[in-house]
């Protein structure tokens, strides 16, 4: 057990565990954007060590950026999405791939899709390490996911409660 703010944690996933999906992920993007022009952008701030790891593992060499969203406050999703900021590239022809630490609502992912849909991209996909099927409230397809995961908060491996816990290098579950 974990204490993260005023709140007790528990482990749900080693850090072996994530770094396993994260290399099944890597090898199976490698595999379908073979010989595509692939730029990856990374939503933070919680995707910033999930997006790390990927492209670490990939052998393929993806233009890489990020974008910037903030839908989240303590431990349940706001319904509201702010603004984008980063994205400065021109998707025109790319193949675009999402990458996402975990998809709860589908909101925020709702949201970045319907901003880059008049952008011309060659496709969009979305590549989100975690999932919360029962909290999911859209209808949008995700291509690829590590790991669906029980409707309770978390944090670690990127994901924060108020700010804190995003270093953890395992996940931990919120302590019913
Ligand atoms: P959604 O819009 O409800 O799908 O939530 C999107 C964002 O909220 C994710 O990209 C995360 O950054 C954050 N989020 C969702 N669930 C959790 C959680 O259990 N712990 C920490 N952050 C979360
Ligand atoms: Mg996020």
């Amino acid at each position: 057990m974990i204490q993260v703010g005023d709140k007790k944690f528990e482990e749900y996933l080693t850090a072996d565990q994530i770094q396993d999906c994260v290399k099944q992920l890597a090898h199976q993007i490698d595999t379908d954007y073979q010989g595509k022009d692939l730029l990856i952008l990374g939503i933070l701030n919680g995707a910033f060590l999930f997006m790390a790891d990927l492209v670490k593992y990939m052998t393929s060499d993806p233009e890489i950026s990020f974008l910037k969203f903030a839908s989240y406050e303590g431990t349940s999703s706001t319904g509201k999405v702010n603004e984008l900021i980063g994205l400065n590239e021109d998707l025109t022809g790319k193949h675009v791939l999402i990458v996402e630490d975990i998809v709860d609502s589908g909101n925020t992912l709702a949201h970045i899709l319907e901003i880059l849909s008049d952008k011309k991209a060659a496709s969009t996909h979305t590549a989100t390490l975690f999932f919360k099927p029962e909290a999911y409230q859209q209808s949008i397809e995700l291509q690829y996911v590590g790991k669906e995961i029980p409707n309770l908060f978390v944090v670690g491996y990127g994901m924060d409660y108020l700010g804190k816990g995003r270093n953890l290098t395992g996940l931990y579950q919120l302590k019913p």
